[in-house]
């Protein structure tokens, strides 16, 4: 029927009639693992005519084979042969064509976030968390950046689970993109049917700030790290409020796109770290890249070194090259003190290669996992019970262990340990451990509306990040929350440690006001040609971005941990109020069906329409979340909302809860329920 229509001729914008030579792939680049195949005859066929819509059917003939060769092998079509020759990398906004702006900046951002440096399987479009990918395939990828090109003031492009399913006219103050990734029906909203989604070429899993194009490398999970530990060690471990975890031991695992931040920030709190990591490639990179200090496969050589540096009070990280498992159960064997301890493989993918099962390497996971997945289950089952079982032990020795958020403790639960949820039932009550930010991260920093603000600057110029660094502490006063003290120091010193990998990018964690007082600055900055044009963002795992129960709405208490009411309206409120891109994803950090995440990103060309933006979309950003904290009774979330309603009479309202006293609730419910029999 297809071929009764003229497709081509109705298209201006679209993929050329001519075939791509096969690029070279460079040896050495990390290549994601088969995810396997398992489409039936039927959905095999839908799955290549879906790749196919892309190209022009001349080309099919040529293409079917190939893209078939690659779904049986990888168990999804990467279009490898429509990679572009040579390196990818975020290069100068103005080296980019385009027709406005933001067009140009977001192909600054997609880039980025496929650069060798920066992206864990740049050929296969993943930028992190072991599946987080930009877009699904080469194919959509060309397109994104013609329609990119293309794009004007007056339009909007809209992608949905990577594909650019076109421009509609919009007007200025609306977002020039709009990305939804992954979100599926509630009943197939499971992992299996997902992965069919995924290999039948309709569903994106972005992760974060993957396919949401925010991903500033691993140091966009440095600060946050270096938050998350030093809290923890002043919470838990009797640290003074302005000391730092000099002298304490830290184990965790994971050096990879996110995880490879632990080492950093536990040199920069000035303790000792061990990470465990299973692939060599990984800890190489951040070897090179200085954010490890020291490796080795000899646990007696790693915690010869470790015990020395804790013993002199010095900073000190070094990579364990092995399993996690092996390393803690050395740990208890030798009845080595840890103080804390906590874990970062990717358990939200456990079973697609996210955590490597304890007795077989890296290589040899990755040859199980395509041929043997049920086998590969199996181990990976075993591996996560034996690994509870050594962190319990070590917790009754004094450590303080928590989940880091990748979905640790939902995997051992999954592995068939009952006990580790609460109520030795079901996952609904959490579980015996805290995640950080339940503990951790959600009271101190979240419910106050501190949380990851980032920007890149666009120029590419080293220049104008170290000029946005000294703006944004101008903005900062130390004296007002040991929390803003703490960011004070982090911007004072980010250019000595070194953080940037790929673009001229910066973290700041920041609340409400800090970000939109640092936003109009910067605006202001780029208006006087001080700086070139910069796009602000952040990652999704904020204040009011993510439902996400187990993890960044693990602190809510009400009851309504099983919403994505706050995620969807902090999306819909950000393209209302005129954000360059909002982003809207299924599953962000934790896996499919898991959570609802979103971000955004605000390209800063220094006009008054942009600070309009700013004054009204940043507060929104924010205090969405920290008003739905508030209204689940978090107390430093009524204090802030509390402080708000005064300080913004007029402007702003947020409803307040009034709090039932405790002891009545008790007696009411318990008489009630005594005389309902
Ligand atoms: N850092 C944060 O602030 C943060 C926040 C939220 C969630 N997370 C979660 O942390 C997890 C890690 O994220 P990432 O981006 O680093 O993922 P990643 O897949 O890039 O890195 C995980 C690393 O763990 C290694 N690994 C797997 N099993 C191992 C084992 N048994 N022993 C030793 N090493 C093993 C892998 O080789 C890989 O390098 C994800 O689930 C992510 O969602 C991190």
């Amino acid at each position: 029927m297809a071929k009764a229509f003229n497709v081509s001729q109705a298209m201006t914008i679209k993929l050329d009639g001519v075939l791509p030579e096969r690029p070279e792939f460079l040896p050495g680049i990390r290549r994601a693992p088969s995810r396997g195949f398992r489409l039936t005859k039927a959905q095999t066929e839908v799955a290549l005519k879906n790749a196919l819509r892309y190209v022009p059917s001349e080309l099919h003939e040529r293409l079917a084979p190939e893209f078939l060769d690659e779904l049986l092998t990888y168990g999804r079509i990467y279009a490898y042969r429509y990679r572009p020759t040579g390196r990818i990398y975020g290069r100068p906004i103005d080296e980019y064509a385009g027709k406005c702006l933001e067009g140009k900046a977001f192909q600054v951002m997609i880039d980025n976030n496929l650069d060798f440096e920066t992206a864990l399987y740049p050929y296969e479009l993943v930028t992190y968390g072991e599946t987080g990918q930009v877009c699904q395939n080469w194919l959509q990828y060309r397109l994104l950046k013609k329609y990119l090109q293309e794009l004007t003031q007056n339009q909007t492009l809209v992608v949905e689970s990577g594909h650019p399913l076109g421009l509609f006219p919009s007007r200025p103050n609306a977002p020039r993109v709009i990305i939804t990734n992954a979100l599926m029906v509630g009943m197939f909203d499971n992992q299996r049917d997902w992965e069919i989604a995924e290999q039948m070429g309709v569903a994106n899993y972005g992760q974060m700030t993957a396919g949401g194009w925010m991903y500033i490398g691993p140091q966009g999970i440095v600060h946050g790290t270096f938050n998350t530990i030093l809290t923890a060690g002043r919470q838990k471990l009797g640290i003074a409020p302005d000391g730092d975890l000099s002298g304490k031991l830290f184990i965790t695992s994971g050096l990879g796109g996110m995880s490879g931040a632990q080492p950093k920030a536990v040199e920069i709190s000035n303790g000792v770290g061990v990470i465990a990591e299973v692939d060599y490639s990984r800890i190489k990179t951040r070897l090179d890249q200085g954010w490890v200090g020291r490796v080795s496969g000899d646990l007696a050589e790693v915690f010869a070194w470790a015990g020395e540096a804790a013993g002199q009070g010095k900073a000190l990280s070094v990579a364990y090259h092995g399993n996690i498992v092996d390393l803690l159960e050395y740990v208890v064997a030798n009845n080595i003190h840890v103080d804390l301890l906590s874990d970062q493989t990717s358990c939200h993918v456990a079973y697609d290669g996210g955590y490597c099962p304890q007795g077989v390497t890296f290589e040899e996971r990755t040859v199980l996992l395509a041929t043997d997945k049920a086998k590969f289950r199996g181990m990976v089952d075993r591996s996560l019970r034996r690994h509870y079982e050594l962190i319990k032990t070590l917790v009754e020795r004094g450590a303080y262990f928590f989940d880091y958020g990748n979905a640790f403790l939902k995997a051992v639960f999954d592995a068939g340990v009952k006990e580790i949820a609460k109520n030795g039932v079901d996952e609904k009550d959490g579980f015996i451990f805290p995640s950080y930010v339940e503990d951790i991260m959600g009271p101190e920093l979240f419910d106050y509306g501190y949380g990851p603000f980032r920007w890149v600057c666009l120029s590419g110029k080293p220049e104008d990040l170290e000029k946005t660094d000294k703006a944004a502490m101008e903005c900062i006063d130390p004296d007002r929350r040991p929390q803003d003290r703490d960011n004070y120091v982090w911007i004072r010193d980010a250019q000595k440690n070194k953080l940037v990998v790929g673009t001229q990018a910066r973290i700041l964690y920041q609340d409400a006001e800090g970000r939109t007082r640092i936003a109009l600055r910067f605006n202001d900055m780029v208006a006087r040609g001080e700086i070139g044009p910069v796009m602000l963002g952040r990652d999704h795992h904020d204040v009011s971005g993510t439902d996400s129960p187990f993890r960044e709405t693990a602190n809510i208490k009400d009851g309504s941990n099983v919403m994505a009411d706050m995620a969807t309206q902090c999306f819909a409120g950000n393209a209302a109020r005129g954000m360059s891109l909002v982003a809207l994803h299924n599953g962000g950090g934790v896996g499919i069906g898991k959570a609802i995440n979103g971000g955004f990103g605000l390209v800063l060309d220094g006009s008054q329409r942009t600070a309009a933006t700013i004054r009204s979309a940043m507060m929104w950003d924010v205090m969405g979340g920290v008003a739905r904290r508030s209204w689940a009774r978090n107390g430093n979330s009524i204090a802030t909302v509390i402080e708000y309603n005064k300080k913004y009479a007029g402007e702003g309202h947020i409803t307040l809860p009034f709090l039932a006293d405790e002891e009545l609730i008790g007696r009411v419910v318990a008489e009630g329920l005594r005389k309902r029999g």
